[in-house]
């Protein structure tokens, strides 16, 4: 299947002229024929907030806010399915939140695990767990799909859940700020044996005191952990490849050897001590 990410610079809390803009960088030729597009974590807001109020004048509900139905509209017409982060409201609290919308709308939303930073002042941690989805692409082979959010990356157990909970492609908005993501993912794709897709953003945000600098670097692994495409640092990118997700479900390394039913959940339990 194809697929591709959307590397950019989106502007703060102008979330009406980020998805105008991603409209057009998306499509450029009107001809977007992929059948997975990832784009950045909390694209169309921007990501340093200011304040909690500024967050909320962002936020919207998952399932029917403004950008859901604009990433409806664009799978609706392109064929593709979406995942995208943004600002989720669900009554007074806020997520930091990835929706995947399909052609026929609104499939489910992940709300970050992991919080980097100023992000523990604006939004709780996540409680969807790591729910992995069955999506078709555009032929009608059917795939699971896992998502996970950017600093999820530091934590193993995050891609280890996906890929324990079925996932073939695991698609990872981003807003990286640490230099080590684009060398550990292709690690996490090997040794979960799945497709990785993490879509970064560039440029730099200040909260008044001090700025974040965005490393880009956006990135598609296949299962062996080989970079199948990438974008710069800082540049404004299209990062297309095209891949095979069910080769993520043989992950028989040898006649001895299989690298989930080799592992030993038995002697594992320091990882889920609390
Ligand atoms: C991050 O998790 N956005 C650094």
């Amino acid at each position: 299947m194809k697929t591709t990410l959307l590397q950019f610079e989106p502007t703060y809390l102008q979330k009406t002229n980020n998805l105008d803009r991603v409209e057009r960088l998306l499509d450029p030729g009107g001809v977007l024929d992929a059948d997975l597009v990832v784009l950045p974590e909390l694209f169309a807001t921007g990501y340093f907030f200011r304040s909690t109020d500024d967050a909320l004048t962002v936020a919207e509900e998952a399932r029917d806010g403004e950008t859901t139905r604009r990433l409806h509209q664009w799978a609706h017409a392109s064929g593709a399915t979406f995942v995208a982060g943004l600002v989720e409201r669900e009554g007074e609290r806020l997520y930091n939140s990835a929706v995947v919308v399909t052609p026929r709308g609104w499939l489910g939303t992940y709300r970050k695990v992991h919080l980097y930073y100023q992000e523990k002042s604006h939004f709780q941690p996540g409680n969807t767990g790591f729910p992995v989805w069955t999506v078709t692409d555009r032929k009608g082979h059917a795939y699971r799909l896992g998502v996970m959010i950017c600093f999820d990356w530091y934590f193993p157990e995050s891609a280890r859940a996906l890929a324990l909970g079925g996932a073939d492609v695991i698609a990872h908005p981003s807003n990286l700020v640490r230099p080590d993501c684009p060398r550990s993912m292709p690690i996490r794709a090997l040794e979960n044996h799945v497709f990785t897709m993490t879509a970064n953003r560039v440029g730099a945000e200040t909260n008044g005191q001090e700025s974040l600098k965005f490393i880009g670097q956006s990135t598609i692994c296949d299962v062996h952990g080989h970079v199948l495409a990438s974008a710069g640092p800082e540049e404004t990118a299209l990062v297309h490849a095209t891949f095979e997700p069910t080769e993520a479900r043989n992950r028989r390394l040898n006649a001895a050897n299989d690298l989930f039913a080799d592992r030993r959940p038995d002697v594992y339990t320091p990882l889920t001590a609390a």
